[in-house]
This record gives structure tokens, sequence and C-alpha cells, in this order.
């Protein structure tokens, strides 16, 4: 059943990108590609993420705009309107499912920024040395209680604040504090970059050595870019469906893309040159940013109150960016299952609850039920794998076949035009060349060669 209720849509242009660029700035820039870069060693990882943000990521997030805008529902109910009685629908369903494996461990890193937020409030970081910050975060992720409590804070937070349905409030909130975090991390940066041997961390991220790239890597540079743009499984249509009519949704999807990047680059920029500075492993994983951020921070005046803005600010960018992905399941309980938004709330977070705590417990292979691996993976690194370099590429390979072979092509200049307003048609060429034949070609090639069936 169907639930008819008046939808809402974001104030302004302005809104609708600082909205949407907060979905996309989260834990992906500042925790995921920097540990990812350091992984698979560096610039030529690098080269291959801004090719899959280019010639994937724009022609998706721009599908899911139009998807959503046209039709003003939930994942599930716009691919149902716009394609009556077919399986498309299963995309959005497929969303819905994905937004949960995303949480069990997304919920588990905003736990920690969380508590790392607390610990630099109460001042344990001050005066650190590279031995103490990898041992703080140890004790951090073993828990094993406090990591589960932490993200239990993160997701009664996030269906808090769903439940309210404060749209207003997450516009004001990502408005103001996102240019913040910008400026935050500047700052970050400048004391990177004059740390002694800085600039070997600047060679890493940007020297190019495709010796270092292994298929493997190009499925980890793909996964990053659907999850960075918040990519394949309805959360960009949900926003869309928000969107006001007059919006230029290929400026919007540019200059979303176009921060999103600038402020991974940033990250990135603030966290290699420390690790080389104090001669850590670019490849020490999802700990990086735990690791070096305050060593970056201990040795400066004012430090230790950088060092809590710079959490708070992660903190803030991991929450809007929850918001998005919770949304998704909630929009689609409430408008299709007839659920109040705030019984969506709590059982989608219970459900993230319950499941995550499995997340929380597999981090390490020395956590509590880090022994028990699927295809050598924890539970931790599975919800990801399965995710990031599943699921959402599958969800927007679906979305590729589509647009680009069940959706007229009038159709889509109508909406992407604004009924005309705006002069689209080579654009909308260029959008159709993409989706049809680049983004899947792609993306069935990074598939099939990651899982060995082609051989380069
Ligand atoms: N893009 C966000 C980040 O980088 C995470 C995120 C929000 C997401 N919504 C999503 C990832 C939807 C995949 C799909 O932190």
């Amino acid at each position: 059943m169907s639930v008819v209720k008046k939808r809402e849509t974001f104030s302004s242009g302005l809104a609708v990108f600082f909205a949407t660029l907060g979905s996309a700035v989260g834990l992906g820039n500042i925790w995921k590609f920097p540990y990812l870069t350091g992984q698979n060693g560096g610039g030529a990882f690098l080269l291959v993420y801004f090719c899959c943000i280019l010639f994937v990521g724009l022609p998706i997030m721009l599908s899911e705009f139009y998807i959503g805008r046209k039709t003003r529902k939930n994942a599930v109910g716009a691919l149902e309107q716009l394609k009556p009685g077919t399986s498309w629908k299963n995309i959005g369903l497929m969303g819905v499912s994905a937004a949960c494996i995303i949480m069990f461990f997304y919920s588990c890193v905003a736990g920690w920024v969380y508590f790392y937020l607390f610990k630099a409030i109460v001042g344990d970081f001050v005066g650190v040395t590279l031995e103490v910050a990898k041992a703080q975060f140890g004790a951090v992720i073993m828990g094993p209680l406090s990591p589960i409590i932490w993200q239990f804070i993160v997701l009664a937070v996030v269906a808090g604040i769903l439940t309210m349905g404060v749209k207003q409030g997450i516009e004001k909130i990502t408005k103001t504090l996102m240019p913040l975090l910008f400026v935050l991390i500047v700052i970050c940066d400048i004391r990177a970059l004059t740390l002694p041997g800085a600039a070997e961390g600047v060679k890493f991220l940007f020297h190019v050595d495709f010796g270092q790239l292994s298929a493997a890597a190009i499925l980890a540079a793909l996964g990053l870019a659907f999850f960075k743009l918040s990519l394949g499984m309805g959360t960009m249509m949900t926003y869309g469906s928000y969107f006001t009519e007059d919006n230029n949704m290929f400026t919007t999807a540019l200059k979303v893309a176009l921060s999103d990047t600038l402020v991974s680059m940033l990250a990135g920029l603030a966290i290699f040159p420390t690790v080389f500075s104090f001669g850590m492993e670019p490849t020490a994983g999802p700990g990086l940013l735990f690791m070096t951020i305050p060593l970056v921070f201990s040795q400066m005046p004012l430090g230790n109150i950088l060092l809590i803005a710079f959490f708070f600010l992660t903190a803030i960018a991991a929450t809007t960016a929850m918001l998005s992905l919770v949304e998704v399941p909630i929009a689609y309980l409430s408008e299709e299952r007839g659920m109040s938004r705030k019984s969506a709330a709590i059982l989608t977070a219970t459900i993230m609850f319950v499941v995550g705590i499995l997340a929380t417990l597999s981090v390490d292979k020395a956590s509590v039920l880090g022994h028990i691996t699927f295809f050598g993976m924890g539970f931790f690194d599975l919800f990801d794998y399965i995710s990031s370099n599943i699921l959402l590429p599958i969800g927007g390979l679906l979305i590729a076949l589509m647009m680009g072979y069940s959706i007229k092509r009038e159709e889509v200049v109508t909406e992407l035009s604004n009924n005309g307003k705006m002069k689209v048609a080579a654009l909308v060429n260029v959008y159709f060349f993409l989706i049809r034949y680049v983004t899947p070609l792609l993306l069935i090639v990074v598939f099939l060669s990651s899982i060995g069936v082609l051989k380069f």
C-alpha cells in the first residue's frame, strides 16, 4: 500500500548541493579513501579512481537524479512507477539491503570517530607518540564493549534525527559545517606538509606506477567511486526525489563529484605526509586515519583544540552521510509499507545495530569474532566487500542498462532540461553514449577481470 503524503523538497539550489554533498562526503573521504590508496600503491590507484568517477560515477549519478526527481518517490516506488510491472524495482530492493549492509560496518567506524571525539575532549591524545597512537587505536577497536556502545549511540543519533524528519535541520547542518570541515582539513594539510620528510608522502600519492596495479586494486577503485558518491543503491534517487524543479542536475552532479574528490585529496594530503614522516606503513589499513591524525596535531600549538574540532567535523560528515544511507530504507518502509517514519527508523536502526555488532567484533583477527572468516574475510571486511565491490557496482550496472536501453531519450531530455528551459541536447547525447556503451562495458570488464574470468 502506498501512503500518499505531501513530499518535501530542499528549499534552494544551494541546499540541494550541500545536502547531496553531505551524503557524498563522509568516512569514505577521510577514512576509506586514504587507506585504500595506501594499500593499493598510491598514484596509479588514484588515476584509475578518477576515471571511474568520470566515466562511471557521473553518468550513474545523473541517472539516479533523473529517476528520483521524475517520480518523486523512494527507490523502490520510483522504479515501479518508471517501469510498472517489471522487475526493475528489484534494483530498489537491492538498494535497501545494500544500505543495511553498508551501515553494519559504517556505524562501527562512525562509533570509533565518536569515541575519538570523546577521547580528544578529555585530553587522551595530548603529546602522543606513534607507539601510543597505535596502542590507543588497538584498545578502541578491541573493546569489546565500548565500541558496541558507541555504535549504539551513533545509530540512536541517526535514527533520532531521521524520525524528527528535520530536513531543514539537515540542510542547515550541511550548509554551515561542510565549509568548516574543509577549512580544518586545509589546516591539517598545512601542518602535515611542513613535517620533516613530508615530500615522501606527496610523492606516494602522486607517483604513478602501473606495475603496482592489480585487478583487485581496479575493482577496489571502482567500488570506492560508488561508495564515495553514494551510488548504486538508491541514495541519490531518494535525494533526487527531494530536488527542486529548476535544479540543473548536470551541474549539481559535476559540482558534487568535484568537491567530493577535492575533500578526498585534501584528506590524503594530510595523512600520507604524516605516515611517511613518522615512518609508518601506508598499508596500515582501516586504522590509518585514527593513528595519524592525533600525531598531526600532537606537537602543535592549540593542537588538542584542533584535534577536537577535526573529530567533531568528521563525526558530522559521517552522520550526514549515514542520514542519506538510512533514509533509503526509511523512505521505502514509510511510503511503500505503510509504516510511520518513527517505526521505520526504529526497525532499521535495530537491524543495523544487531548485525552491526558482528562487524564490530570482527575488525581484527584478534577480535572476539575475528576467527570467523568467509573467503578469508571477517564479518567487517565481508560486509564492506559485498556492498562496495559487488552490490553497488551491480546496482550501477542495472541502472545504466535500464536508463540506456529502456527509457526514451525524449523523456530524459524533458526532465534534464527542466521541461525545455535549458538547452541540453548535446549533453544528453554524451550522457547516452556513456550510459549505453562506456559505463556498462567498464563495469563488466572490471568485474570479470577481478573474478579472474578475464585476464590482461
Ligand atoms: N558517500 C558516503 C561516504 O563516502 C557514504 C554513503 C552515503 C554511501 N550514502 C551512501 C555509500 C550510499 C554508498 C551508497 O562516506
